[in-house]
Parts: structure tokens; C-alpha cells; sequence
């Protein structure tokens, strides 16, 4: 049977969601915008209430949340201030590959670490030459006695600068392009620098840093999973946390239909309130459908994970339709509030400049279409449960 209602559970989850939102996020979300500081007492009080690292399985010390759960979290704490969502989930992607592919010991120490304490994990992909594609990486990981030792650049990398640990990507066999990546966890250390934070155009309340590994050597229990097995590790990590991003983009857009639409009822030209001309109600229509369909996408993409189904296509959909029409909506919004929405003062322009991000990052929109394009013509056969490694 298909049932979009919600359980009472998830009811009272998304008003908890919703009520930190409105009460903790929204009342600082412009200052920390303007200010492109770090919201610690924010991550600390989401932390408290178990939004952050909300998926963490219950047995090393998390609430062990569905991932539909987790999106409906992230849909609202997006819908306060997407900057601070992303700080607020980026665990989430950092302990993904942990969770698939990790020994029970790595799971016990570095997932615990995060249930014990308010402490931050950082996913260490993208390199400055090898955005889009990951297999062009450079970092290398050096097997030496029982240590590897890595050697490597790392950018764009969310919470880097408050990170206790990282989750690393790094070339174990130069010459054999994606099948020569591995993963593994490495702690942070005098080895490992932050070179650069970021100065954004959105998102400014989130941390995002350059990292370098300079001969930062991990013990060899630290490899997630299978030595060369670790572009996998990577594109099963994606299809878990993209319907995250999804929702966190079903916030953004969320957020602008209501600023647009509560405008709309204020403003008066020509007499009438400028929601009742067909050229803004028209605009205000396409909004909500937007914002509408987001949902049903992302929302099905997590139900799917939660089934234990691939979910490789449907993430991909959700991820590239609610971050586009997080961008369109914010800039409707925008379009609503005419030559005030172009203003700092008013909320709009923020929301404009946030939904950016979320056609960028985790595989940008274009990335999204070719996920898509190439599970529509040359469809996987192995749509059953994924284990980590296969
Ligand atoms: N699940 C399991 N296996 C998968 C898979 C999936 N979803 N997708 C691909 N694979 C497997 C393929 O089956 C193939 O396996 P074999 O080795 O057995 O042949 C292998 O992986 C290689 O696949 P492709 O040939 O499709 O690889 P590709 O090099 O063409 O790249 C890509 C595919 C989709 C473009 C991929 O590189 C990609 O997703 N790029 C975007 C990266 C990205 O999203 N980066 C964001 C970083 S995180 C971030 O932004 C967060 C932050 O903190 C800011």
C-alpha cells in the first residue's frame, strides 16, 4: 500500500524539527549569513536534541533514524537556514562509508565518538583537479609497515575546519582509475592542516575548508571496507546522502513560497494586493507545485533506502529536481518581491543565494542528468539490497 500519511512519530519528529527551526535557527540565520561565522551553539543545541547524527545506528549510541525520518528533519532545519542544515547533517555524509563499509571496531570508535560528544566528521572527496570526476583524485594513501600514509589536497570540504576526523578518499594504485581508490578514516592531527576557509556566496553559516594530508600516517585497521574498493564506497555514500540534499533544497524552496506568498498578500499596486493579479498568483502556483513535487521525489527516494533498494536513479531525480527548483522558487521569490527582494533587509535574496549551493554540491544537476541518463539507457540489473564492497 502506498500511504503518504505521516505516523504520529514522524508527526511529532518534524514538529521537533520544526519548532528548533523556527525557535533556534531562523531568529540567528541572517546575522550568521552576514557574518560567515560558525553557529557552535546552534550545532550544539541540534546536537542535544538528536537532530544531528540522527542516523547513526542505535547500537553504537545513535537514535538509529529511518532515512524518510532524517529527510523530514532536514526539510525543516533547511526550511530555517540551509547553511546551518548542511553543518547540522554534513556527519551524516562524513560516517556514511562508515556505516556501509567499516569493521564493527571503526564503527564502535568513530560513530560512538559522534554519539558521545557535540564532535564533527568531515567527507573528503573532492580534490581542486577532480571535482565532478572523483577518479581523477591525486591524494595517494601509501601502505608502509602497519601504517598507510597519505599524501593529498582536499577542497570544499563542509565542517573542515571543526573536524575530529575524516573520511578519505585517496589513490592506493595510481593505474587503475576508479578501481584503484580506497577509503579510510583519519584523525585529525598536526599532519593534517585547514588551509583555506571559504568565503561563500551562500550557506556562509556552514564551514567549508581546503584540507591537506601532509605524510599523516593512520594505522592499517583505519581502510574502510576493501583496499581499491573505494569509488564504490563513494557512489553508494551518494545515493544514501543525496535525498538529504534533496530535502534540504524542498526547505529552501519551501521557505521562499511562504515568504512569497505572505508578501504577495501585503503588497499593493494598482489598488489590489499583488496576489490577486494572475501574473503573481500564475508564479505562485508553479512555486508550490515545485516545492510539492520536491517532496514526493525526495521522500520516495529515502523510502527506497529504507527498504533496503538501490535507489541510484530515484536519488539522482530527487536530488536534480528539488535543487533546481529550489533555485527557480528562490528566484521567483525574489521576482515576487521585486526591487525589495534584491535588498538585504528583506529575506528573500539569502534564500537566492543558498539554493545555489544545491545544485553544486554532492554531484552537481549536470551530474545528476548523467546518473540519470545512463540508469534510463543501460538500466542495472542488481536491484537488490546493496552490501558494502559489491
Ligand atoms: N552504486 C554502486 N556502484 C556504482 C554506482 C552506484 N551508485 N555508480 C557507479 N558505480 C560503479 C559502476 O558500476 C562501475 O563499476 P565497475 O568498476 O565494476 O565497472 C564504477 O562504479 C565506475 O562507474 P562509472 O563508470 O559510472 O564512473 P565514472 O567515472 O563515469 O563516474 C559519476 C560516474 C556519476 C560521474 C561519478 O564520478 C560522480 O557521481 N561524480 C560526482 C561526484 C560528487 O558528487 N561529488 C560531490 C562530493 S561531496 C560534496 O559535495 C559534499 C561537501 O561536503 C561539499
Amino acid at each position: 500500500m502506498v500511504d503518504f500519511t505521516l505516523t504520529d512519530e514522524q508527526q511529532a519528529l518534524r514538529d521537533m524539527a520544526h519548532d528548533f527551526a523556527e525557535k533556534e535557527i531562523r531568529p540567528v540565520a541572517w546575522e550568521f549569513d552576514r557574518d560567515g561565522t560558525w553557529p557552535e551553539q546552534v550545532l550544539r543545541k541540534s546536537w542535544e536534541l538528536g537532530l544531528m547524527n540522527s542516523h547513526l545506528p542505535e547500537e553504537y549510541g545513535g537514535p538509529g533514524a529511518s532515512f524518510f525520518d532524517g529527510a523530514l528533519i532536514e526539510e525543516e532545519l533547511s526550511w530555517g537556514c540551509s547553511g546551518i542544515a548542511t553543518s547540522i547533517a554534513a556527519n551524516g555524509l562524513a560516517t556514511a562509508p562508515i556505516v556501509l563499509g567499516a569493521s564493527d571496531d571503526l564503527k564502535r570508535r568513530y560513530l560512538g565518538m559522534l554519539a558521545e560528544a557535540p564532535l564533527y566528521a568531515s567527507f573528503c572527496l573532492t580534490e581542486p583537479d577532480a571535482g565532478s570526476d572523483v577518479s581523477g583524485m591525486r591524494t595517494t594513501a601509501v601502505r608502509k609497515g602497519d601504517k598507510w600514509v597519505i599524501n593529498g589536497s582536499k577542497c570544499f570540504i563542509t565542517n573542515g575546519g571543526y573536524a575530529s576526523y575524516f573520511t578519505v578518499y585517496a589513490k592506493t594504485d595510481k593505474d587503475a582509475g576508479h578501481r584503484g581508490i580506497s577509503a579510510f578514516i583519519v584523525p585529525k592531527d598536526d599532519t593534517v592542516t585547514v588551509d583555506k576557509k571559504e568565503d561563500k556566496m551562500g550557506q556562509r553559516a556552514s564551514n567549508t575548508a581546503s584540507v591537506s594530508f601532509n605524510d599523516t600516517e593512520i594505522p592499517a585497521d583505519h581502510l574502510i571496507g576493501e583496499e581499491n574498493k573505494g569509488f564504490k564506497l563513494a557512489m553508494m555514500t551518494l545515493d544514501r546522502t543525496r535525498p538529504g540534499v534533496a530535502a534540504m533544497a524542498t526547505g529552501i524552496a519551501r521557505a521562499a513560497l511562504e515568504f512569497a506568498v505572505d508578501y504577495s498578500k501585503q503588497r499593493v499596486q494598482f489598488g489590489v494586493p499583488i496576489a490577486m493579479h494572475q501574473a503573481i498568483q500564475f508564479m505562485i502556483a508553479d512555486m508550490a507545485t515545485k516545492v510539492h513535487l520536491a517532496r514526493l521525489a525526495t521522500w520516495q527516494s529515502a523510502v527506497l533506502l529504507d527498504q533496503g533498494r538501490r535507489n541510484t536513479i530515484e536519488s539522482s531525480h530527487a536530488k536534480r529536481f528539488a535543487a533546481d527548483a529550489a533555485m527557480e522558487v528562490a528566484t521567483d521569490a525574489v521576482q515576487v518581491y521585486g526591487g525589495y527582494g534584491f535588498i538585504k533587509e528583506y529575506p528573500v535574496e539569502k534564500l537566492m543565494r543558498d539554493a545555489k549551493i544545491m545544485q553544486l554540491y554532492e554531484g552537481t544537476s549536470q551530474i545528476q542528468r548523467l546518473v540519470i541518463a545512463r540508469e534510463t539507457l543501460l538500466p542495472r540489473r542488481d536491484q537488490a539490497p546493496v552490501a558494502a564492497g559489491a
